[in-house]
């Protein structure tokens, strides 16, 4: 590490700001449920020999298993190269193409197979099926089209696409020419897509003209306009906007194209009819694509993920965990703007030649029966999805799983901690008591699950995700460091105190981030080469049970995990105040039974202005302009003054504990502290008004919203 990265470093105190969370958490030990006979005797890691495969001692080379599922141009001369840590290069000195590797290679064997099933949102339109054969050309046309417009090796695109199969298309073929993709999730507005394209400096963006949410056709072309204005703004100009059309042929946005700079994908299509673009071999350690996640400041993180590294992992995990046999018809209900859906929609589940299912729409479109008619019309037999659609779907069609003819061997559930009560559901009903349910803990940065147990091996507990994953080395650390003991009941910071081949590489950009935020807490000599200075701090409070299984709390850090998705606190709020009348504003968490938490935020008035000026409504509109719907507070408080410390910092923590009617804790440290009663008084009584009263909250919930926030 360069002297001056260390010292930014230093500076840049992201994880020091983590509050305690060395708090004592007692919840009811779960009981467990044993795998059912008939998913361990088809599993693909049924042998116990595998744990020790991937013990301690025989890290690094363990991953080799995970590498070897791939096909190499060239083979890596070293596993893992810790000569510029944390910076690891994996497989070092091999080669491959990512593309090649889910498309090319199953040709042979699998060409009539289908790679991709398609299910459009209006459900009397037909599916999409797309065979490996069928993905071999369009990718190599887009390619090709990709190729003409001068993108090279190394270039990055930003793509703004929904769930339709010419988003893998377009991933695979920015893979196959070793550009870097930069999928932004659809639901982001313009504004938030400019930004990441400023940031990653990419000339072209790549979109649609509009898709189906909720059975409307709506326009997405519009939020192109903006992102190149936002991109603009911010010094980087877009140069072509790649537009594919929903319908081919027929334009369904309203927005005009504009002159020199839209081009229908279509259109260009058809000068590269049955072109064959070589897959460019690129080097292990080159970036495959960039997915931008929140963390304490406003500016996004772009995590830069590897070719070689990443795609081993993806696969290995894939295979191991999701159980995937080629077989098989996998269905991940989860967004590929997410990192859920990089992995294990596209990259894990087509590097292993299986068929992935992708779903346009909402789930409980038309009604909460949706998908359990699609896993019984496409013979589905894994499903993956979130805590908050399975929460959802259990809140408005409690009965319908009962009625589909369905079979699942294998369940995943990712994202967020899932209640045990919903995970009985999940187990019970939606799996009809004949799956395996795996709890998945993972994030955009870890590139595939870290923590979770071989399905065959471990017993689910509700609530848990289990044990480390294979390879990797979970611990639990105080906030000085060491250790806390398994089944202490004391609740740490999780840590990988290794390396993996799936971890990402970088912050874009940010190098000195990278190493502040993940590595600096725990480092303690900046100088050393050995792994084993380096632990992962992942930003998640955790404990530790008996058994080795873990239970994640949640995030330590300013991030709110709504629905699954991080949202960064100084983003809501910067967005906040950019709004005229707004001197202040603080983002807090809320329990949400549905999303698991929900946004609001509290404001302060500039003086001169007053709360009747519909500045409510202007923030909300300040967040869907700059982040996206998804990022929408619940409510917005328009209070006389924020609870502050005497050196003037916003008190986060006491404010949620009012949000979420928690005991709001020592507040004689504050400069203020009558401000507190004021506060509780206006809030509660207008929750209790609009029956927003929330249910208790559990003792781990409580203990998140008691120290959330930095101070
Ligand atoms: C949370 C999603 C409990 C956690 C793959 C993490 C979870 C953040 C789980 C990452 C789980 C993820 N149980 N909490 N199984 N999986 N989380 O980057 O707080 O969108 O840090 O990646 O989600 O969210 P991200």
């Amino acid at each position: 590490m360069s002297e001056d990265v260390q010292g930014q470093a230093a500076e840049e105190s992201e994880s020091s700001e983590s509050s305690e969370v060395t708090i004592a958490v007692h919840w009811r030990e779960e009981g467990y449920y044993p795998p059912p006979p008939k998913f361990i005797g088809q599993a693909n890691a049924s042998d116990p020999a595998i744990l020790d495969r991937f013990a301690e001692a025989n890290f690094p080379e363990c991953f080799r298993e995970y590498a070897e599922l791939l096909h190499w141009d060239e083979y890596w001369h070293t596993t893992l190269d810790t000569s510029n840590p944390p910076f690891w290069k994996w497989f070092a000195g091999g080669k491959l193409n990512a593309s090649y590797n889910c498309v090319d290679r199953h040709l042979a064997q699998d060409r009539n197979k289908a790679a991709l099933i398609w299910v459009p949102e209006p459900e009397d339109a037909a599916d999409t099926v797309i065979t490996y054969q069928e993905l071999y050309r369009r990718v190599n046309e887009f390619a090709a089209v990709l190729q003409d417009l001068g993108l090279q090796a190394g270039d990055r695109v930003t793509l703004h696409m929904p769930m339709v199969p010419e988003l893998p298309v377009t991933m695979l073929a920015c893979a196959r020419l070793g550009v870097v993709h930069s999928q932004v999730f659809v639901g982001f507005s313009g504004g938030a897509c400019g930004h990441r394209i400023a940031d990653s400096d990419s000339t072209i963006l790549i979109t649609m003209d509009a898709y189906y949410r909720s059975g409307d056709l709506l326009d997405h072309k519009v939020k192109a306009d903006e992102a190149v204005e936002a991109a603009r703004k911010e010094g980087t100009e877009v140069e072509k906007v790649l537009v594919w059309r929903r319908f081919p042929g027929q334009y369904s946005a309203k927005t005009p194209m504009v002159e020199g700079r839209d081009v229908f994908v279509d259109e260009l299509l058809a000068d590269h009819k049955g072109a064959v673009v070589e897959p460019v071999s690129m080097p292990a350690e080159a970036p495959l694509f960039l997915m931008y996640t929140s963390g304490t400041t406003g500016r996004p993180k772009g995590c830069q993920h590897s070719t070689g590294g990443y795609l081993s992992y993806v696969a290995g995990t894939s295979k191991f965990y999701q159980d995937i046999h080629p077989e098989d018809t996998y269905w991940c209900m989860a967004d590929i703007g997410w990192i859920t859906g990089h992995s294990y929609i596209v990259y894990g589940p087509l590097a292993l030649g299986t068929t992935s299912v992708i779903y346009e729409g909402t789930p409980n479109y038309p009604d909460a029966g949706r998908p359990w008619r699609i896993a019984e019309r496409l013979g589905v037999n894994i499903f993956h999805t979130s805590p908050t659609a399975i929460r959802m779907l259990r809140k408005v069609g409690p009965d319908e799983p009962a009625k589909y003819n369905y079979h699942f061997k294998h369940m995943t559930t990712v994202g967020e901690p899932i209640e045990p009560e919903v995970y009985r559901w999940y187990f019970s009903t939606v799996g009809k008591g004949e799956a395996v349910i795996v709890d998945t803990w993972w994030q955009t940065e870890t590139g595939g699950f870290i923590g979770t147990g071989l399905p065959a091996l471990f017993a689910m507990k509700p609530g848990s995700c289990g044990p480390a994953a294979l390879g990797i080395y979970l611990d639990i650390l105080d906030e000085n460091g060491d250790p806390i003991p398994r089944g202490s009941g004391k609740a740490g910071n999780i840590v990988a105190r290794n390396p993996w081949p799936g971890i990402f590489q970088t912050i874009w950009g940010q190098p000195e981030r990278f190493v502040s935020t993940y590595f600096a807490k725990y480092n303690k000599d900046p100088d050393s080469k050995d792994w084993h200075d380096w632990p992962y701090f992942a930003g998640d409070g955790a404990v530790q049970t008996e058994d080795g299984y873990f239970r994640i709390l949640g995030r330590v850090d300013d991030v709110i995990n709504v629905a699954g998705h991080r949202l960064g606190t100084k983003e809501l709020e910067s967005s906040a105040l950019a709004v005229q009348e707004v001197a202040e504003a603080a983002a807090v968490p809320v329990i949400d039974d549905v999303r698991g938490r929900a946004v609001e935020m509290y404001i302060s008035l500039k003086p001169g202005y007053s709360a009747d000026s519909g500045v409510e409504a202007k923030v909300k509109a300040a967040i869907e302009t700059d982040i996206g719907k998804i990022a929408r507070p619940k409510n917005i408080w328009v209070v006389p003054d924020m609870p502050k410390t005497r050196s003037g910092k916003i008190m986060r923590r006491v404010i949620a504990a009012t949000s979420n009617f928690a005991d709001v804790g020592d507040i004689t440290t504050l400069a203020n502290p009558e401000v507190v009663e004021q506060i509780r008084h206006q809030v509660q009584n207008a929750k209790h008004a609009k029956g927003e009263v929330p249910r208790e909250l559990t003792e781990a919930e409580e203990a998140e919203i008691m120290s959330f926030g930095s101070e």
